[in-house]
């Protein structure tokens, strides 16, 4: 029987990564073994066959036992320790949710529901390290699969809409803690329907410039207001998060010619799904008919949400898909620039098929089971 060691499964990421095996009821026919960075020989989770102790993760040799590993302890530790592992001759699989590895050329970008020939190649090749990919573009391409798959895009522009999730676990309580602050100063004025609204607008402005709402991990207020800079600086101007639109989409895709992708990413007080406005060039002038159909018919996953006010409220918006794996794309229309431009709004979970979603599947796939 095949093991599995599972790292950094009590993170944010890898919480709802064991929460999707279990509720798939995933743990079966391996070995499943629990390491830890810091709780080493404490029990571990019981996922079926009883608690063990835990083991080292900074253990290379306890690492080498196993056939599969999966890590969502984060690109520090990835960094630190992945290539020690391999330098002991390790030959098993390492399955990862951190970015460290992403663009090595002996790593594939994992989202098989889109690319799971180039996943299929590269096991064949011989390639033992699979990533899960940023989670805009993962979202991303979800969406916008059918034309893709069609070739019918020519350049992407993407301008996101990136939820709090996407910068950590404190970040969120940060969002929420900055929400209560204002609530704080606003509640009352806000609840009366005869207060002065320009009275409300003042104090919540005042509060958000008067240094006192929590900001450590944001650098700035992130509630009632949005930050328009995500990841460190580029030397082009473009952002991290920016650049990672354009290498990530052509890896996973395994273009040869590449595809530009490029927009403005952008944190908003979403707590866990991330949306994007996306402006397409098509190759060519397609009926809008035939464009739902192919974005429609890619993949299980992705929902045509019709382009009126009530569907939009309903099924595109982070509210809506928080939770759940549908990837909704909708505000699908032409544009005025021409027949061959195309725009639509999409919004994915980011801890989902943004993040664990793709690393379990991954781990499914190397065990034969999908
Ligand atoms: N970098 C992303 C973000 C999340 O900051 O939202 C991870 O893919």
């Amino acid at each position: 029987m095949q093991s599995v060691g599972f790292i950094g499964w009590r993170g944010m990421v890898g919480s709802v990564l064991i929460d999707r095996m279990r509720q798939e009821n995933d743990f079966q026919g391996f070995d499943a073994v629990f390491f830890t960075t810091s709780q080493a020989g404490q029990p571990g989770p019981d996922v079926g066959g009883g608690s063990a102790p835990l083991r080292d993760a900074n253990d290379v040799r306890a690492l080498s036992d196993m056939d599969i590993l999966v890590s969502c302890q984060g690109g520090e530790y990835t960094k630190a320790v992945h290539p020690k592992l391999r330098a002991t001759g390790w030959e098993g699989i390492w399955i990862d949710a951190a970015s460290a590895l992403r663009m090595k050329d002996d790593a594939v970008i994992v989202l098989d529901p889109v690319n799971r020939k180039v996943i299929e190649q590269a096991m064949e090749n011989g390639v033992r390290d699979f990533v899960g990919g940023n989670c805009t573009v993962s979202l991303m391409l979800m969406g916008m699969q059918g034309l893709f798959d069609a070739g019918l895009v020519e350049w992407v522009s993407s301008m996101t809409y990136q939820s709090a999730s996407g910068a950590g676990a404190k970040n969120m309580k940060e969002l929420v803690a900055q929400m209560a602050g204002l609530v704080d100063v606003g509640r009352e004025l806000a609840l009366d329907p005869s207060s002065q609204v320009l009275e409300l607008d003042r104090r919540i402005s005042a509060k958000l410039n008067d240094g006192s709402l929590p900001a450590d991990a944001f650098g700035a207020p992130l509630a009632a207001s949005l930050i328009p800079w995500i990841d460190s600086a580029m030397e082009d101007g473009r952002t991290r998060e920016e650049w990672k639109g354009m290498v990530e989409t052509n890896k996973i895709l395994g273009t040869t010619i590449p595809i530009p992708v490029d927009g403005q990413c952008v944190r908003v007080g979403a707590m866990r799904c991330h949306s994007q406005a996306l402006t397409l060039k098509l190759t060519r002038d397609v009926p809008l008919a035939e464009v739902e159909g192919l974005i429609a018919g890619a993949n299980d996953w992705v929902k045509l949400v019709p382009n009126d006010k009530a569907s939009t409220l309903a099924q595109l918006t982070p509210a809506a898909v928080s939770g759940t794996l549908t990837i909704p794309v909708g505000r699908l229309r032409k544009m005025a620039l021409g027949g061959e431009y195309l725009t639509a709004f999409t919004v994915g979970d980011q801890l989902l098929w943004g993040a664990a979603e793709p690393v379990r599947r991954m781990l499914l796939i190397v065990l034969g089971r999908i």
